[in-house]
């Protein structure tokens, strides 16, 4: 084929994969909603009761993550990282948002089933973001 021909086609893919990488980014950043000043009991806690308790809690804390409550959940450390799983103020360094939030199946939270609403998912991003706190 004549270096012509491929050249569109090679230009149209790239700008195919410019456009799905920028709606990646903006689909998975909890500063491009307008949700704000997130209460922890009103807001999170009621989301890890409806779709991650049952399978991280005292007795069965898969991972070594327990979601039960505010103070398990801030000291839960992540096997693979040896980090806690939440990094206040930034949810792009905390492992609970990145497993909730990636499109990988292997990893996503919760396991085996289908991913929470995207506004659960920037609710919990909003929140780390602005400091993880018991409120
Ligand atoms: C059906 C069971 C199940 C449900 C429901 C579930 N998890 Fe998990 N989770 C696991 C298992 C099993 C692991 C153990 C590690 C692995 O397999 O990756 C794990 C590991 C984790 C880890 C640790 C990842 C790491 O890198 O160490 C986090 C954080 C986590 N889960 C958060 C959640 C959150 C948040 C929810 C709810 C949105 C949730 N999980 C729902 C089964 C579950």
């Amino acid at each position: 084929m004549k270096i012509e021909k491929i050249l569109p086609r090679a230009q149209e893919t790239i700008l195919l994969f410019v456009w799905l990488f920028a709606l990646g980014i903006s689909g998975c950043d909890p500063q491009g909603t307008n949700i704000q000043n997130v209460s922890f009991r009103n807001g999170i806690q009621p989301i890890f009761d409806r779709s991650c308790v049952e399978c991280h809690n005292q007795a069965l804390a898969n991972g070594g993550i327990q979601v039960q409550d505010y103070q398990n959940l801030m000291s839960s450390i992540s096997m693979n990282t040896g980090n806690p799983i939440i990094v206040a103020g930034d949810a792009y360094q905390s492992i609970l948002y990145d497993v909730i939030s990636t499109d990988d199946f292997n990893r996503r939270m919760p396991r085996n089933r289908p991913p929470l609403a995207q506004e659960s998912i920037d609710t919990i991003g909003v929140w780390i973001n602005e400091g993880a706190l018991d409120n």
